[in-house]
């Protein structure tokens, strides 16, 4: 998705500007550009690809400007290049500003525009904005004003900051359905997309909600929402900047495979103090978990696979009905759900399209709505009627890891929750599974231990054009996930399967050149995987196995295994991911990939 910083106070802007876009890479884009504001002119500077051209083009010539906006972009209308790189500027290069969002009605826009005279040099939805504003500045008594009245002709979502030549001690930032925040320091202002970008800079953040509008100054900042001044209390981020880079290892993604542990008890930590769950932090405030006869899970991609588990779970403990859809095609076919159908939203970003639509469409229909994310002050965290928090810090990685683990940890809670308030589980019960799960941190470190012999695996593998995942029970989400890692950054073809459908058509697949990983723990169907596993080895497959520790009948049978640890069955998604999280990662290295920023795609897909 697109990143965006600005900058107004007494510093350069130009070094934090290009600083802060360089932590925004992650986001996935195509093209960079920068607008600065010098001796009452706007610069701007604009380049295709990586952020080191832009640093090329920049170092051509000496800037001197303490106001000024950057931009990464994520194609949507139009193709990287960089006359559709932002910022754009108006006909009269006295507006300069960047978006993050999709104008859905910017055809008849840009119509209404022409026939008044403004020319157009690209093909985006973006360049409408600017040229709006400067035609609403000729109508309208302020730059606010004129951004005000631009906007409420705008459909669709947008992130923006704009700067005007004859204000140049003013930048304009507003958003509706896409993220932007507001940080303070003494020496300025900033604005970003995320707080990473500015972390270095100040840890005061105020998180713009949708359809507020920030006015920002050197030494001040204004909120105004619909045309009125609001006051807005400020979060001090606690994240360290470590948190926020790489802390020593190679890549975001391995950092944050090995952060797992922490993440996990940390997300544990928030909602049970001491041995008791107590859900109240954050959320459920208005949903009353006694009246749930029914839960509607909708999520994308790896939290759909954390979801699945989810169900999984919540049924097994709480004898609840539990449906799961993609959030794509939920928001389309919306169910028909009974009042006490719990809409139940699982999103890392909070700020997927899809699953932001699903969660709408359901308040509109008066729905109770429940959102797991892992990011505060994102969209979700505002719609939903309640929210729990994970706590994993921020996983710059496009590929999901301690967001997948630490979702499935608070599911674990909520679904303790749920067997408490309707009684399907004792209270000793509950309390033997909170001793359980609280062993999970040192679980997962047991189970990280098996890297060594991963990346030796991976590479025996990596040049493997296609893989099988085959699980069962809770097995199978963990074996969708592991092909979705593999796939997502190695570029290998890797598809996962239910074992038990391996009769129904995969098991054609079956070659030297497709080898098997089978989800292979020790469960309630241990037996039948076996079995599976048997199947494919007849055939010729190469098979991988994830197995428990001290398991003998597969160690015997199989060449090539992973221990994890002994763990309850409903539990050990948690442990048996981390190998198929390593086997991506090692795999992809060997393919001398890059797994923080993998092709064509982004962290969060924040439009359709
Ligand atoms: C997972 O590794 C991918 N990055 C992607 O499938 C992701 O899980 C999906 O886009 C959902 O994102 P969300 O959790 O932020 O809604």
């Amino acid at each position: 998705m697109c990143g965006i910083v600005g900058y107004i106070g007494s510093e350069e802007c130009l070094p934090i500007l290009i600083n802060g876009l360089k932590k925004l890479e992650y986001r996935g884009y195509d093209s960079s550009g920068i607008a600065l504001a010098s001796s009452n002119d706007i610069e701007i500077i604009k380049s295709k690809g990586n952020l080191k051209n832009l640093e090329n083009e920049l170092n051509s010539k000496k800037y001197d400007s303490n106001m000024g906006i950057g931009h990464t972009r994520w194609a949507t209308h139009g193709i990287p290049s960089v006359l559709n790189a932002h910022p754009h500027v108006c006909c009269e290069n006295n507006i300069a500003l960047v978006h993050n969002g999709i104008i859905e009605n910017y055809q008849e826009l840009k119509k209404e525009l022409k026939s008044k005279g403004h020319k157009f040099c690209s093909e985006t939805d973006t360049e409408v904005l600017v040229h709006l504003v400067e035609e609403n500045i000729k109508e309208t008594t302020s730059f606010r004003e004129a951004v005000e009245k631009s906007l409420s002709k705008v459909k669709g979502s947008y992130a923006i900051t704009v700067m005007n030549k004859n204000e140049p001690e003013t930048l304009i930032a507003a958003r509706k359905d896409s993220p932007l925040v507001i940080g303070s320091a003494k020496d300025g202002n900033f604005v970003a997309s995320d707080i990473p970008a500015i972390l270095e800079k100040t840890r005061n953040i105020s998180i713009l909600d949708d359809n507020e509008i920030a006015i920002l100054k050197a030494n001040s900042v204004d909120f105004y929402s619909n045309g009125k001044k609001v006051n807005k209390k400020p979060i001090e981020v606690t994240w360290d900047l470590e948190a926020a880079e790489k802390g020593g290892y190679e890549d975001f993604m391995l950092k944050e495979i090995y952060e797992q542990p922490k993440a996990v008890k940390e997300t544990l930590r928030a909602y049970l103090n001491g041995k008791k769950i107590d859900l109240s932090f954050l959320g459920l405030k208005k949903v009353d978990l006694k009246e749930i006869d029914r839960i509607f899970v909708l999520a994308c991609g790896t939290s759909y696979h954390a979801a699945w588990v989810g169900k999984l779970i919540i049924e097994q403990w709480a004898n609840l009905p539990v449906e799961i859809d993609i959030s794509s095609e939920f928001r389309y076919r919306f169910p028909v759900l009974s009042e006490n159908t719990l809409i139940l939203a699982v999103t890392q970003s909070g700020e997927t399209a899809d699953t932001l639509a699903g969660v709408k469409e359901a308040l509109n229909r008066g729905q109770k709505t429940l959102a797991i994310t892992n990011v505060l002050g994102s969209t979700i965290t505002r719609e939903a009627n309640g929210v729990l928090l994970t706590q994993a810090g921020p996983e710059i990685g496009v590929a999901a890891t301690k967001t997948f683990t630490t979702q499935i940890s608070v599911l674990y809670l909520l679904a303790l929750e749920l067997a408490k308030v309707r009684g399907t589980l004792s209270d000793a019960e509950i309390q033997k599974k909170i001793e359980d799960i609280l062993t999970l941190p040192a679980k997962i470190e047991e189970a990280l231990s098996t890297a060594e012999a991963i990346e030796k695996l991976a590479g025996e593998y990596y040049k493997k054009p296609d893989f099988l995942f085959l699980g069962r029970g809770f097995g199978l989400p963990v074996a969708l996930e592991g092909a979705l890692k593999l796939k997502e950054i190695s570029y290998i073809h890797a598809e996962g399967c239910a074992a038990g459908e391996m009769k129904h058509g995969p098991i054609a697949l079956i070659d030297e050149n497709c080898p098997i990983v089978a989800v292979a723990n020790k469960s309630k169907t241990y037996a039948k995987v076996v079995s599976n596993i048997e199947e494919v080895k007849a055939r010729g497959a190469d098979v991988i196995a994830v197995i428990s520790e001290n398991e003998k009948l597969l160690k015997n049978y199989l060449k090539k295994y992973i221990t994890v640890p002994l763990i309850d069955e409903a539990l050990s998604p948690i442990t048996t991911i981390i190998p198929l999280q390593l086997f991506a990662y090692y795999m992809a290295k060997a393919k001398g990939l890059n797994v923080d920023q993998p092709r064509n795609l982004a962290k969060s897909v924040t439009v359709e």
